[in-house]
């Protein structure tokens, strides 16, 4: 069994603000519905070789989120990384009849200190309300993972004026605001537009900063001064050629990444962007 404990504290100590509040870039991976172990291992072998040789001159952190089938192999195999794990969703309960799900304390089990939840593809592929969000994120808490709040504005949406209205009910709705364990390094919200996943298309870089600065000044009203430390990702096509150009904006202290965090070389490529 993995013990996740430790690689907690390290995460959410290099999370919070360090210096002169600069927040410390994460570089996260969301495997999605890809890999069978074979892949898994493979991948988080490659990560993990490369890790090792970063060792010392890291500048970023760096959380790989596997399918739930992958991630006991995968902790494993990263276990002394400082490479973190995460799972791609949780119940909002800690345990019982609920066939097919998983608890956040059984992904910390499983080696997990991270949990991503609200995904636009949980939104819409098992019409998960702001609300049920909310409770996953609490969940996660309790059992002592970081959480990675995903929100984000679908095409029509943007199309009709409403990003910043939509990014300001879905924050209000699903951030755990007065729940125990929330932090600036316990908390991390993922900005996806819906239109950018898995496309190619990005957004312009002044949506970006908007977008996020929107995000920042929503927080702030929400848990004060703790969103300044609280790590705002970027998520939507995001790939070696683009990584650096995002990730300089203002208010991006990371990144969420799909389709190209299933290559060592090019999610370590975005990761060297970021540093
Ligand atoms: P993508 O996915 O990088 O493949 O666009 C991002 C995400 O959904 O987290």
């Amino acid at each position: 069994m993995v013990n996740a404990g430790s690689k907690i504290w390290v995460f959410k100590e290099m999370g919070v603000s360090g210096q002169e509040g600069q927040r410390r870039p994460l570089i996260a991976g969301n495997w999605k519905m890809n890999g069978r172990r074979a892949d898994g291992l493979a991948l988080a072998e490659a990560l993990g070789a490369w890790a090792k040789e970063r060792q010392a001159s890291r500048g970023s952190d760096m959380l790989v989120c596997p399918p739930a089938t992958l991630l006991g192999a995968v902790s494993e195999v990263l276990a002394g990384s400082w490479v973190a794990v995460g799972g791609q969703d949780c119940h909002g309960q800690e345990k019982g009849a609920h066939t097919g799900d998983i608890s956040a304390a059984m992904l910390a089990d499983a080696g997990a200190s991270a949990v991503l939840v609200g995904h636009s593809e949980r939104r819409q592929d098992h019409g998960e309300s702001d609300s049920e969000i909310r409770a996953k994120a609490v969940a996660a808490l309790g059992a002592g993972l970081q959480v990675i709040v995903c929100i984000g504005e679908t095409g029509a949406e943007r199309d009709s004026g409403q990003t910043l209205a939509v990014l300001s009910r879905q924050l209000s709705g699903s951030v755990p605001v007065g729940e125990g364990g929330l932090s600036a390094g316990t908390l991390v919200v993922a900005y996806e537009p819906v239109w950018a996943i898995g496309t190619g298309r990005t957004p312009s870089r002044e949506q970006i900063i908007e977008a996020h600065s929107h995000i920042r000044a929503a927080l702030g009203e929400m848990i004060g001064d703790m969103a300044d430390g609280v790590r705002l990702l970027y998520g939507g096509s995001v790939k070696p050629e683009n990584a650096a150009e995002i990730l300089a904006l203002a208010n991006v202290d990371g990144a969420l990444v799909g389709g190209a965090s299933l290559k060592a070389e090019g999610f370590c490529a975005i990761y060297d962007a970021a540093t």
